[in-house]
């Protein structure tokens, strides 16, 4: 137990239970993205989809649960590593790499990590904890066309929309930074593996937000030629 308990404590082990716990969001958040394209089929089809996943409730919650204590657990750790570090770093100030020595990505992690923690509460007051029924899911026939009329009326909205962008490309630079320190973290860094997993990064992170900056695009290309 006591272990267990300096395992947690220990700088390796932060960083262990962070990378591992970035990549169970990653796991998450490629899921949510499949989804969300199901945006592109059309209300029946979109509805379909977000019904079926909220009839697998109540036991659906222990998956939401379970995914809340993992954003939280990520977030804490990531803090006290990053308190740590302020820390040693006085103590050690000619350790600390010069600015241009760090990715843009890596420089970035303190805003991006930020924005997407107040990105994730606005967004579960957008679409998750509101009226799917109401006046927000009726489009422009007077129809109302549930979750998916709320997603689409959210994005007619070209601030609304920007806003998401902006989230989506924090989120870009956030997973290309998370992935490599996650291969750094297990010891994949080598001559031969580093660019790789740097390509894989890139490419993970620039796919996963230009898709999902893409249904924004959409709805306002759409709703601007209507
Ligand atoms: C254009 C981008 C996005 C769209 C259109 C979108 C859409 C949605 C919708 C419609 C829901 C509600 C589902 C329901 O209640 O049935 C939802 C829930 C959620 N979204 Fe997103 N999402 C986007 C991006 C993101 C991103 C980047 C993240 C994470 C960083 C995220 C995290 C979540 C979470 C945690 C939930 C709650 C899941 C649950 O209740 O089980 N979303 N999203």
């Amino acid at each position: 137990m006591s272990n267990l308990l300096s395992y947690f404590k220990s700088s390796i082990g932060k960083k262990q239970i962070v990378a591992v716990t970035g990549l169970m969001l990653i796991l998450f958040i490629v899921g949510h993205l499949a989804g969300n394209l199901i945006f592109y089929l059309g209300p029946e089809a979109f509805n379909k989809y977000a019904k079926k996943l909220s009839d697998l409730r109540p036991g659906f919650y222990v998956v939401e649960f379970g995914l809340l204590v993992v954003f939280v657990v990520h977030m804490t750790l990531t803090a006290s590593i990053v308190l740590e570090n302020i820390k040693s770093r006085t103590v050690n100030y000619n350790v600390k790499k010069s600015s241009n020595q760090r990715s843009l990505s890596t420089r970035l992690m303190p805003f991006t990590g930020t924005i997407l923690i107040a990105f994730v509460v606005w967004h579960l007051l957008d679409f998750t904890f509101t009226d799917k029924h109401g006046d927000a899911s009726v489009l422009q026939d007077g129809m109302s066309y549930g979750l998916y009329g709320v997603v689409y009326n959210a994005f007619t909205d070209p601030i609304h929309s920007g806003l998401y962008i902006i989230a989506m490309f924090s989120l870009g630079f956030h997973l290309n930074h998370g992935i490599q320190s996650f291969a750094q973290t297990f010891g994949f860094s080598s001559p031969t593996y580093t660019p790789l997993i740097k390509n894989i990064s890139q490419w993970t992170a620039i796919v996963i937000t230009l898709s999902f900056s893409s249904i924004p695009v959409y709805v306002l290309i759409q709703f601007l030629s209507s």
